[in-house]
């Protein structure tokens, strides 16, 4: 018999498979929506302290192996955005809210809202590749990646799991920052910094010009940095990056992820993705002989 069940950094969870922040996220009915169509628990929409606008059109640009995005964290503020993590909540959803902010006091209380409105942990968006003055500058430096971490770490009860970018010279450093900083878990990784050009229109397309690539194209970086924070951190570590089917996330969990969570897939398999994936995961479990997903963590590190 297998088991998709999964603790980690003190979360027990159904099954390995998380929604990202950032997808159908935007209100407690669709997080709850999205956590009963099967996934083991949902991830908010990044929210800062006060109301942020996002970037103008456009925002997105469609590939054929995946998207680039760049929204700009558009969000109502932490303030307004609790009544739509307690209606998930209430409803019976297991969410983590994603903070981000300025500066470490702004990180510590939009967590500290998360908390008291019933997230089940706080995932710390530490490395969006675009947005000036925020993800790129902290996720680039050990020692904000440590500070931010421990100054949330400081004031909540719930687990701490900061998302690393993909975007910097050595992936395992900034895990080692954030595990000193007393993460519980790290998640990994955020999108790729991209860009994509109109032919005819001569200029890049976004208007913010760059943007975060997701989905298929970018689950080999994933696996390598998840491959290296493994063989460097003692924490669990939650991969992202292109996860469409089972065995993507079986690629996950043998390079040393825990669980995963899924986004841009949801444009293809639609809510039933996390029930598909789930059903994927365990037909290779029963193939392979696998009890639980715990067995097969870090194989490919052996
Ligand atoms: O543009 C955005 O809102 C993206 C955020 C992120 O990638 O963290």
């Amino acid at each position: 018999m297998t088991d998709l069940a999964v603790k980690l950094a003190g979360l027990s969870l159904r099954n390995p498979t998380l929604l990202a922040s950032g997808i159908l996220d935007e209100t407690g009915g669709s997080l709850l929506r999205v956590f009963k169509s099967g996934a083991g628990a949902v991830v908010s929409k990044s929210i800062c302290l006060l109301p942020r606008d996002g970037y103008k059109n456009p925002t997105i640009v469609e590939l054929e192996n995946g998207m680039i995005n760049a929204m700009g964290l558009p969000n109502p503020g932490i303030e307004e955005y609790v009544a739509e993590v307690a209606k998930a909540v209430k409803a019976g959803a297991i969410l983590v809210g994603s903070a981000f902010g300025k500066d470490e006091q702004e990180y510590a209380s939009v967590a500290k809202e998360f908390e008291k409105h019933g997230a089940a942990a706080v995932e710390l968006n530490l490395s969006c590749p675009h947005a000036k003055g925020l993800g790129l500058d902290i996720a680039q430096s050990a020692g904000a990646v440590e500070g931010f971490t421990r100054a949330v770490k400081g004031v909540v009860k719930i687990p701490v799991m900061p998302k690393l970018s993909p975007n910097v010279t050595n992936v395992a450093n900034l895990g080692l920052a954030a595990e000193r900083g007393g993460a519980d878990a790290i998640v990994a990784i955020n999108t790729v910094k991209a860009i994509a050009i109109s032919t005819e229109l001569r200029m890049p397309i976004l208007s913010n010009k760059y943007g975060g690539l997701s989905g298929p194209a970018i689950k080999p970086i994933g696996l390598r940095c998840v491959y290296d924070l493994y063989a460097a951190v003692d924490i669990p570590i939650i991969g992202v990056g292109g996860v469409t089917t089972g065995l993507d996330a079986v690629e996950y969990f043998m390079a040393g992820a825990s669980a995963v969570q899924i986004g841009t897939a949801l444009r293809t398999r639609g809510y039933s993705a996390f029930r598909l994936i789930c059903k994927e995961i365990q037909q290779f479990m029963e193939k392979e002989g696998f009890k639980t997903i715990g067995e097969m963590v870090g194989l490919a590190h052996e």
